[in-house]
């Protein structure tokens, strides 16, 4: 089977520079869900019509290799798909509108499935709606379909109708080749309406049919910012449900973003306001507190990670906690039990198991080794005045003072002790202490005096 989805529209409702199919329903766009829900039923074969927005639509088809055939004025559904190289189609084509990104791979198979089975030429998948709104009314004649009406086309009678196309079509790809050039653009909106295919089936005998689904979501297409934000919200509610079902404890699912590439363990809680996405994966008995934005990261079991962090790209191992408010940027891997507390932030980061940044900390380009303690406020200067980046790296069981600043490259060895306030400029030999503060002096008496001329006394 071929799939031919549909893209070429300008989407003038959603009102944004974006071109529709672009859209991100829970953080994937429209086109990639309808890409993607092809794929996972089998469906190899894809063409996707593009015209409004092509250059930026065609950058997200080339990972998946997929064929862009321009239609360069857009003239209507019927017209997309004569421009997808009608005449070098054979076997089955699936015909999918990129702005319904509710379908699902089921929905998908089970068409085609009933297509088979009542051996049909061509057919269209349907709903019904308690309120139709603007889809195509699917009329039946003697309980046979015999026609789609446009609800700008249609009388007052066939506007009650409640059954409408949801713009998923399966043919034969002969029958489309004959069809599909007799369609004209006699309607209001001078359009070559790819629904007009069904009567002329009809016309000329093929089998044709409706076929109905109970799935009302298929129905769901995105026209309007509204109509897509409802979308992602459907698909978020899912996503908790599913994990939900799955043994996830969930304060107020209905707060929380979690795409639906994401997989979490049973007996974790996600309190509200949780933003995950991407790859990520966490493990069971996880605590995921209030307002974390967690993305492309692997998280273990038995893991708090406290309200307000930002995780990005990190692997964070068993019984580690991170925040409240830490940083986490791609590259950085968490050990074992290790403790990142408030206001840390880290990048390209190993940091051993055990250990603890407890307070207002920058670490960049570190490899920091078990069991050490970075004191509050230590910097890792890993940027220098050559433009380049450099490294630091800490062995194990390090005590690192409090408002060290460790200015890269630098090595500091096993069991070595860094003085409150040092800067360290130079490596640090295993076991030995490193103290660079300018020594202190006491003047008595001195403060008393300074005042006293400060006030003009
Ligand atoms: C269409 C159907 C309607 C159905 C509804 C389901 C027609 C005439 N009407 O209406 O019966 O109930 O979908 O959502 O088919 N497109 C192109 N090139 C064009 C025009 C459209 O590629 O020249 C693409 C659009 O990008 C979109 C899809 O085709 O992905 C459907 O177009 P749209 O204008 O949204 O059709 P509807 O008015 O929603
Ligand atoms: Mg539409």
């Amino acid at each position: 089977m071929t799939a031919l989805i549909l893209a070429g529209g300008q989407g003038t409702r959603m009102k944004s520079p974006l071109p529709k199919v672009l859209h991100p329903v829970a953080g994937r766009p429209m086109i990639v869900r309808a890409i993607e829900g092809c794929l996972q039923a089998g469906v190899k074969n894809i063409r996707v019509v593009v015209g409004h927005g092509q250059n930026l639509v065609k950058t997200v088809l080339e990972p998946y290799a997929i064929k862009a055939y321009v239609q360069e004025q857009q003239l209507g559904t019927a017209d997309a798909v004569k421009a997808a190289d009608l005449e070098s189609l054979d076997g089955h084509i699936l015909i999918m509108n990129g702005d319904h990104p509710l379908i699902t791979t089921a929905d998908i198979k089970s068409f085609f499935a009933e297509f088979t089975a009542k051996n049909l030429d061509l057919a269209v998948f349907t709903v019904e709606l308690e309120q139709p709104g603007e889809f195509g009314r699917i009329v039946r004649k003697d309980n046979k379909l015999s026609s789609i009406v446009e609800a700008k086309e249609a009388s007052a009678e066939i506007l009650k109708t409640k059954e409408i196309n949801t713009g998923i079509y399966i043919a034969k790809a002969e029958v489309l080749q004959k069809l599909i050039p007799l369609v004209k653009n006699e309607n209001s909106k001078k359009e070559f309406y790819l629904t007009d295919i069904i009567t002329l089936a009809a016309e000329f005998k093929y089998n044709v049919d409706a076929i109905l689904s109970q799935n009302s979501d298929i129905a769901h297409g995105v026209n309007n910012q509204i109509e897509l934000a409802n979308a992602s919200q459907k698909v978020y509610m899912q996503n908790a449900e599913k994990l939900m079902n799955n043994g996830v404890i969930f304060i107020d699912p209905k707060t929380c973003y979690i795409d639906d590439t994401v997989v979490i363990g049973s007996g974790a809680i996600v309190y509200p306001g949780v933003f995950i996405r991407g790859k990520t994966a966490i493990g069971g008995f996880t605590v995921l507190e209030p307002n974390c934005f967690i993305v492309d990261s692997i998280i273990a079991d038995g893991v708090q990670i406290k309200a307000g962090s930002y995780i990005e790209k990190t692997v964070i191992e068993s019984q580690a906690s991170v925040g409240p408010y830490a940083r986490l940027r791609p590259d950085t891997t968490i050990g074992k039990a290790a403790h990142v507390g408030n206001f840390v932030e880290m990048k390209k980061v190993k940091f051993g198991a055990k250990s603890k940044a407890g307070h207002l900390t920058y670490l960049g380009d570190a490899e920091i080794g078990e069991d050490v303690n970075i004191g509050c406020g230590t910097i890792t200067c890993n940027y220098a005045a050559d433009k380049n980046k450099y490294k630091t790296i800490i062995g194990d069981r390090v005590f690192v003072g409090s408002d060290t600043q460790l200015v890269a490259p630098v090595t500091v060895g096993n069991d070595a002790i860094i003085a409150s306030g040092t800067t360290v400029t130079k490596d640090v030999p295993e076991g030995s202490l490193a103290l660079a503060r300018t020594p202190q002096v006491n003047k008595e008496g001195y403060a008393k005096k300074f005042k006293k001329t400060e006030s003009g006394h």
